[in-house]
């Protein structure tokens, strides 16, 4: 499933990065480019994030 539809990134690539180490939103940012135009994918990257963190 698509979460940033401006540089056309999906979860699976999120929940990659942040299993290879992007523990941030700033890392998930800089590594995949993820909510770094419209902004508004930032709620559901910031989901994703808490999730695996709450995983681990
Ligand atoms: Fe991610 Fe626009 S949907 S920056």
């Amino acid at each position: 499933m698509y979460v940033c539809l401006c540089k056309g990134i999906t979860d699976r690539q999120i929940k990659t990065a942040i299993d290879d180490g992007a523990c941030s939103m700033g890392k998930l940012r800089k590594t995949l480019g993820v909510a770094t135009q419209c902004g508004k994918c930032s709620a559901s990257t910031r989901e994703l994030l808490a999730e695996s963190k709450a995983e681990a």
